[in-house]
């Protein structure tokens, strides 16, 4: 009798790469990362970040722009005073940290070195440090003196996938209940954002299943491209970052994102015909100026790709040359519904370019040099 599967292959379930089974793992990943928090110590930190002399966030890759998701919460929703910063840059910081201060470290293996270093030197200065992992007891975590752990399981794929977006859930949840403490948010608007929270397993299913066949088109094409931009505004920057970061990675198309009101400030020069641009629609109070945008972009002959809940669609579905439409959700939960077909359309680019998106070239799961 001959076994014509690996040990490897059957942990992948039927998928053909890890990568993809862990994209469609995502509603279950959610769903456990919500079953497992307890709102009592969220409550605890929420009130501690709110009341903090300032707050530093520091993270690596796609952990780093989870972080800038939780600084724009804790900015523009909380009305506090909150730096997110690369980890590898902690050095700028050594001398405004103070006793008073809190530093949230987030690192889905809890092994980068970098915020390994940055968590240590904060310490030192008196600061306290919330860790954020998926790995319990990893060293981060064991070195600060707050945990909250995401509940995504082991990820293999190198790209993070689903702990980002149980990253974002936890990172929301936490900020709006900063905000709640500030004052930042009353108490039926918090309620409105942990009931939608709860939905976000439900929701990223149905996208999954909805986008699916559409991002495989849009594939087909930046399949033969070498550049792409990625822009957006708002809270949806960080995703379009996250997005183009996907890209790079897995599907070595050069890919940058800026917000979308920094395209003519230089990058629109390099739009000719075709040329790629992805957009995340997200915060309703910017949707005229990212129209502006999108219209810069279609008048060079861009192939512009909106990713835009299904309430902008009477608005915005007709400027975007392709439509990948998502459900419709508040810009808080959209952040984790949208990285789902940027996620999708980074693996169907890889694998129509012919590269195995489990194993890019030059990168490990965990960067453990400086
Ligand atoms: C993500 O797709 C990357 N492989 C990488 O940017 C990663 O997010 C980064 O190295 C940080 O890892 P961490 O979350 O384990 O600290």
């Amino acid at each position: 009798r001959v076994i014509n599967w690996s040990p490897e292959s059957a942990g992948k379930e039927g998928y053909p790469h890890f990568m993809l089974k862990e994209i469609h793992e995502q509603p279950r990943a959610l769903r456990e990362t919500w079953a497992g928090l307890d709102m009592d110590y969220v409550s605890k930190l929420g009130k501690a970040i709110a009341e903090a002399r300032r707050v530093f966030i520091t993270a690596s890759g796609t952990s780093y722009h989870a972080g800038l998701i939780l600084d724009y919460l804790l900015v523009s929703l909380a009305g506090l005073d909150a730096h997110a910063f690369n980890s590898s840059e902690y050095r700028k910081y050594i001398k405004l940290v103070k006793e008073g201060d809190i530093l949230i470290a987030i690192s889905q293996s809890g092994e980068t070195i970098d915020t390994l270093m940055a968590t240590r030197v904060f310490r030192e200065r008196g600061a306290k440090v919330l860790a954020v992992s998926n790995v319990v007891d990893s060293t981060i975590p064991r070195e600060s003196d707050y945990q909250l752990y995401t509940n995504a399981g082991p990820e293999i794929g190198v790209a993070a996938t689903k702990t980002f977006t149980t990253q974002l859930m936890i990172l929301t949840a936490l900020a709006a209940n900063a905000a709640l403490h500030s004052g930042g948010m009353g108490k039926e608007a918090y309620s409105l954002v942990l009931n939608e929270l709860e939905q976000a397993p439900d929701l990223v299913n149905t996208t999954i299943i909805n986008v699916e066949a559409r991002v495989r088109h849009i594939a087909g094409k930046l399949a033969v491209k070498t550049n792409a931009y990625y822009l957006s505004r708002g809270i949806g920057l960080p995703i379009a970052m996250e997005g183009a970061l996907k890209m790079k990675e897995v599907a070595y198309v050069h890919a940058e994102a800026y917000p979308a009101g920094e395209s003519k400030h230089g990058p629109i020069a390099l739009v000719n015909q075709e040329f790629p641009v992805v957009f995340t629609v997200t915060d309703d109070d910017y949707l005229d100026p990212l129209e502006g945008n999108v219209m810069e972009m279609t008048a060079r002959g861009a192939y512009t790709i909106g990713i835009l809940p299904s309430r902008h669609y009477a608005k915005l579905g007709k400027v975007f040359t392709e439509v990948i439409q998502t459900p419709d959700a508040s810009p808080y939960l959209l952040t984790i519904i949208q990285s789902i077909p940027l996620q999708l359309l980074a693996y169907h680019t890889a694998v129509l370019r012919g590269y195995d998106p489990d194993k890019p070239r030059n990168l490990a799961k965990t960067v453990t040099v400086e």
